[in-house]
């Protein structure tokens, strides 16, 4: 019965569209040195979903921007063609994140407001512990759970039991999905990345969120996602997943975070997340 599901879920990412041509362009238009923000523009132009996404960004206060940017020029040069090439990868890989979830209980929007809140506290947390790239930080951030995209209607046939579970064995939500349905969020969301052939250290990041020693790739970038989505996640949305709050202790010694500063770090990540609401 198990592997059956799983089948069906891995054949499901298998197939997922490949990224459009008009994103792996952009992507590569982004990383070509001498291009103009004149260029990206126009590109992004093209595509009304990504550019309402672009603009929306450049005046959103959760970014500590006033909301003035009224050009898609505008918004290319105060974001800058790092962040814009994060939010490009995570608006392909998930054009649907605004949607409700069903299955794990989040009403609409409440997924995107999630990751762009776990993106923001995964890149300060990165400064404050150096690691080297805050912005692969971010964007691995807004990715992270993409996978229950892809789970939820399976944690929707199996809600009663999930919740069930969780109580009878006081274990988290995802390793409830591994036992139940036979394979996690967070290995879903890595199968994803890996499918639209994202650096190796994202999947990584992507796929171990949740216990970040099983990295192979680059462990400091899975625990600083985790922490970051236990600063990040004040309230329980959705399903009442016990251990919401708790940084796994493998990310403390992963990242060499003195344990007595935690209180300190969850209270400026608060303060940063409530000056955006
Ligand atoms: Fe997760
Ligand atoms: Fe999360």
């Amino acid at each position: 019965m198990l592997p059956k599901r799983v089948d069906t879920i891995l054949q499901t990412v298998d197939q997922l569209r490949p990224m459009p041509s008009n994103v792996t362009r952009l992507l590569r238009e982004l990383e070509n040195p001498g291009v103009t923000a004149g260029v990206i523009s126009d590109h992004i132009g093209l595509d009304q979903a990504l550019a309402a996404l672009i603009m929306q960004m450049a005046n959103s206060a959760l970014l500590g921007y006033g909301r003035t940017c009224t050009s898609i020029n505008d918004a290319v040069v105060r974001l800058g063609f790092k962040r814009i090439k994060s939010i490009v990868m995570a608006s392909a890989a998930t054009g649907s994140m605004n949607g409700s979830l069903r299955g794990y209980r989040l009403g609409a929007g409440q997924l995107w407001n999630h990751s762009l809140a776990v993106a923001v506290s995964a890149e300060w947390v990165a400064q404050v512990v150096r690691y080297p790239n805050p912005e692969e930080a971010y964007v691995v951030g807004l990715l992270h759970d993409m996978g229950k995209l892809l789970l939820d209607q399976y944690v929707l046939s199996d809600y009663t039991k999930i919740v069930d579970y969780m109580h009878r064995y006081q274990i988290s939500l995802w390793q409830v999905e591994e036992k139940l349905i036979g394979i996690d969020h967070a290995t879903v969301g890595g199968l994803m990345a890996e499918r639209w052939q994202f650096p190796m250290t994202m999947i990584d990041g992507i796929r171990y969120h949740h216990n970040p020693s099983g990295a192979r790739n680059n462990p400091s970038l899975a625990a600083v996602v985790n922490m970051a989505n236990a600063f990040a996640t004040r309230h329980n949305m959705g399903i009442p997943d016990l251990h919401v709050k708790s940084i796994h202790p493998h990310s403390i010694q992963i990242l060499r975070v003195d344990p007595d500063k935690l209180d300190l770090y969850q209270k400026h990540v608060d303060q940063m997340l409530e000056a955006s609401s």
